[in-house]
């Protein structure tokens, strides 16, 4: 071997052995990368702090049945959310889940003397089986006043330690505003002991035509 192949030989076995002991703090780092991520794009839209105080371990994935998803704060119209999306996050299929959605910039996000407004809230969520959890506050669609600007609207999902009792919690329909305004998740993440965000996302919406609709759906039940 010449003394260049020679040294070309050494320099390229220093690159290799540099390379596998990189790789095996890639998982960790890959980790504290999704991580930041996530905080940085709820700090970005301030739903840090204005819902909640550390991001989720996760970003959900939410899909609508008009085909659109929900992420990162994405703009969305009403019309694409009108009903209810379909949610996918890790969860362990014996576990029970909280699940929030709630929007904090009711009624406009300069001036949100409603917030937050309570889109969904169910409970006792078997796995990822929303669907056969204790539907609480019913899933409404987005009705962001006329000129009232963008609102957000979070998606939290809670790891409960066990199956809680809901017995007292609020219960509303979707042709209801009962319970909706005002409504403060963290008074039940509190109650319920539900230390553990997983996984949480967001988008905005402002106003379209479909808000007129969705206002009278939640006006038809009488209101107590
Ligand atoms: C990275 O995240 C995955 C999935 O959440 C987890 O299973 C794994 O243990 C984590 N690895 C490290 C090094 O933190
Ligand atoms: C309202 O809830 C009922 C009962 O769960 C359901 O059948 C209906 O499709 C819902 N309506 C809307 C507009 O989501």
């Amino acid at each position: 071997m010449s003394s260049s192949a020679l040294e070309l030989t050494i320099t390229l076995v220093c690159i290799l052995a540099q390379f596998i002991s990189r790789s095996s703090a890639a998982t960790s780092d890959a980790n504290e990368s999704v991580a930041m991520t996530v905080q940085k794009i709820f700090s970005d839209h301030e739903v840090i702090p204005d819902v909640i105080d550390a991001a989720p371990a996760e970003l959900a994935k939410i899909s609508y049945p008009s085909g659109v998803v929900a992420n990162g704060g994405n703009e969305l119209t009403p019309t694409q959310v009108k009903d209810q999306p379909q949610i996918e996050w890790s969860a362990e299929a014996d576990s029970y889940y909280t699940l929030f959605m709630v929007d904090p910039d009711a009624p406009r996000r300069t001036e949100p003397k409603f917030r937050s407004v309570c889109h969904w809230f169910v409970g006792n969520i078997p796995g990822s089986n929303i669907d056969d959890g204790d539907h609480r506050i019913a899933f409404a669609g987005s009705g962001p006043p006329q000129g009232s600007g963008l609102h957000r609207y979070a998606f939290l999902i809670y790891k409960q330690n066990g199956k809680i009792d809901l017995s007292d919690a609020p219960r509303t329909s979707n042709r209801s505003r009962n319970h909706r305004l005002n409504f403060q998740h963290k008074d039940y993440v509190k109650k319920y002991g539900l230390t553990d965000l997983v996984a949480g996302n967001f988008y905005q919406a402002q106003y379209d035509e479909y808000v007129s609709t969705l206002h009278a759906q939640l006006s038809s039940e009488k209101s107590n």
